[in-house]
């Protein structure tokens, strides 16, 4: 390729990923109640970010279910077909997937996800280390309908979703994203997925208002993006980070709060900001074990097992498709 073809392709790629960030913020900045797609924390630096937060000693998420799944992982193992295609909705890190493939004998490893580089990369490492296991990365977004590669069609399906990252969908989505996940799995089809529980509000609080400011500067990560992407003009010292616990709502919101009346410039757009107003970046939904049963169950999945940890903080539970 030549020097002018590859600036055109990357130009090219730049215009579509961006433009469609660029859509959703003016979007959600131009809502009477500001918002931002938590969906937008996760560039290399929030995601490195996001690394850091799951060693905090305040964030429990991570840790507890690695450790539901480290020592629970030989019982989901037989809650579950053998020799079958193992799903995963999302690629983070593959530390949790690993204590699956461990332990459980699948057929396949199937990670789903946005990012194709990142996925390729994750699946030439999970390859070498498990030589017998078939890797089929899909690029894809997995909260939309996709399609499975023809080689896993004939096998069982278990679909793995961990991490609470459900947690961030709106119940509605919630639900949606499980009657998907029902419909690309098909018939008899499991599925393995990690759900934060409800809990003690100040152990809430701390997981997500760490004392190092990590998360702060994870949720003001997005306004880097802005600025750096599509040429916003944010002052980042004039925003802070607040997370608090909606009890009515079970979820934890985190908002960026405007210390000051001020007007930010996108893409030729002005946003008015009161002082005090604030951008919901996300909603990290908790469920009771009933209440996450009662949403499978609605969404055509049967609950079969669940697992926590002794503290019960976080919960694993599998689901099997109904008929
Ligand atoms: C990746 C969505 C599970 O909600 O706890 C961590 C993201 N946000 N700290 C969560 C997050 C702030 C995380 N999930």
């Amino acid at each position: 390729m030549n020097v002018h073809a590859a600036a055109l392709a990357k130009a090219q790629r730049f215009d579509e990923r961006t433009s469609v960030f660029a859509g959703d913020v003016i979007e959600g900045l131009s809502q009477p109640h500001k918002r931002l797609p938590p969906k937008y924390f996760y560039d290399a630096k929030g995601s490195d970010l996001f690394e850091q937060i799951t060693r905090l000693p305040e964030y429990y998420p991570t840790r507890t279910e690695l450790a539901i799944l480290r020592e629970r992982g030989t019982q989901i193992c037989e809650a579950l077909g053998r020799d079958a295609a193992l799903v995963e909705f999302g690629a983070g890190s593959t530390t949790k997937v690993r204590l699956l493939l461990e332990r459980c004998k699948f057929a396949a490893w199937v990670p789903v996800d946005i990012s194709g580089d990142f996925l390729n990369a994750q699946a030439r490492v999970l390859r070498a280390d498990f030589p017998a296991l078939d890797v089929y990365p899909v690029t894809a977004d997995f909260t939309a309908p996709f399609a499975l590669p023809a080689a896993v069609k004939a096998m069982p399906k278990v679909g793995f979703f961990p991490g609470s990252t459900i947690g961030n969908f709106e119940p509605h989505e919630a639900s949606s994203f499980l009657h998907t996940a029902r419909k690309i799995l098909g018939d008899g089809a499991q599925m393995i997925i990690g759900v934060d529980l409800e809990k003690d509000e100040r152990v809430l609080h701390a997981a997500y208002n760490d004392a190092a400011g990590v998360t702060a500067r994870f949720n003001l990560n997005v306004l880097v993006r802005i600025n750096d992407e599509l040429g916003g003009d944010f002052d980042l010292s004039a925003f802070t980070h607040r997370a608090i616990y909606n009890r009515e709502r079970h979820r934890i919101e985190m908002h960026l709060v405007s210390r000051r009346a001020q007007t930010v410039r996108i893409l030729g757009r002005s946003f008015a900001f009161r002082a005090n107003e604030t951008i919901h970046t996300e909603s990290s939904y908790k469920y009771s074990l009933d209440r996450f049963a009662a949403l499978a169950q609605d969404a055509g999945w049967k609950p079969t097992a669940s697992w926590t940890d002794a503290g019960g903080m976080f919960s694993v539970h599998a689901l099997v498709a109904e008929a």
